[in-house]
């Protein structure tokens, strides 16, 4: 769906969440979301700030993941993405902090592969995400699946792309202080959520949107891989959807 603007397609997507929330919470079952960082998803979390506030959607019974983290990365530090999803979203709503994961960027290096397949079966035991969030970044990865990571890889440590270090630069004050590596989710890992949806704003992701809709299915672009599975809903605003 191509929307006008951001913030009217960010409400709908909130819309589609909190219903899911709710659907499941009337049939006394969890709500497994996966979730995403980045400035795509931040206008989504606020409008679910305020769906909790103004008509009391609860998130009780949601259980999150989260796609990815910088490594290593001190969870309390500004760059942090356990401090951006709980600005965002979990210190604003009834979340309770044990059905939050987020891939913990300050596991000992050796433990890395443990972590990862641990963090894999918890996904599982939750019973698997409903709900898939994503961004995109300008290199086509999905999470931090760069460039070459295959439609099979799985939660996992990556090296980041040079472009990606460069677009996060204003973050951390500067390219050098990027971290050189991160946790991330997998291709194959993601696909396995029963539905995506993926949100694009702005004229500087039209061009990746295009490649990652109309591009054959390559992991120079692990976002094409998407393409593969049976339900994706991509989100555009005008500028994001002008090279389609
Ligand atoms: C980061 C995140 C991705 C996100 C991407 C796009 O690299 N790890 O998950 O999709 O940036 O970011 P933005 O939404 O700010 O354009």
């Amino acid at each position: 769906s191509v929307y006008t603007d951001s913030e009217q397609a960010s409400a709908a997507v909130a819309r589609q969440i909190a219903d899911l929330i709710r659907q499941r919470a009337a049939e006394g079952r969890n709500c497994v979301l996966g979730l995403a960082t980045g400035s795509s998803p931040t206008r989504v979390y606020e409008e679910l700030v305020r769906l909790h506030r103004e008509e009391g959607l609860s998130f009780r019974n949601v259980v999150s993941f989260n796609l990815d983290e910088y490594y290593p990365m001190a969870p309390d530090s500004l760059q942090s993405y356990v401090r951006f999803m709980h600005e965002y979203l979990f210190d604003h709503v009834d979340i309770r902090p044990e059905n939050v994961h987020i891939p913990d960027g300050t596991v000992p290096q050796e433990q890395v592969a443990d972590y990862c397949r641990r963090y894999e079966e918890q996904i599982r035991e939750a019973g698997g995400i409903e709900l898939q969030l994503l961004g995109i970044g300008r290199t086509g990865h999905i999470g931090f699946n760069e460039p070459g990571s295959g439609a099979s890889s799985r939660t996992r440590i990556i090296t980041l792309d040079h472009i990606t270090r460069t677009d996060a630069a204003s973050d951390f004050y500067g390219e050098e202080n990027v971290p050189r590596r991160a946790l991330t989710m997998g291709v194959g890992s993601i696909l396995e959520a029963k539905k995506i949806v993926l949100l694009a704003w702005g004229e500087g992701k039209a061009a990746v949107v295009k490649r990652m809709v109309e591009g054959e299915p390559t992991d120079t672009v692990p976002a094409t891989y998407l393409q593969r599975h049976p339900a994706v809903q991509v989100v555009l605003d005008d500028a994001a959807g002008a090279e389609l």
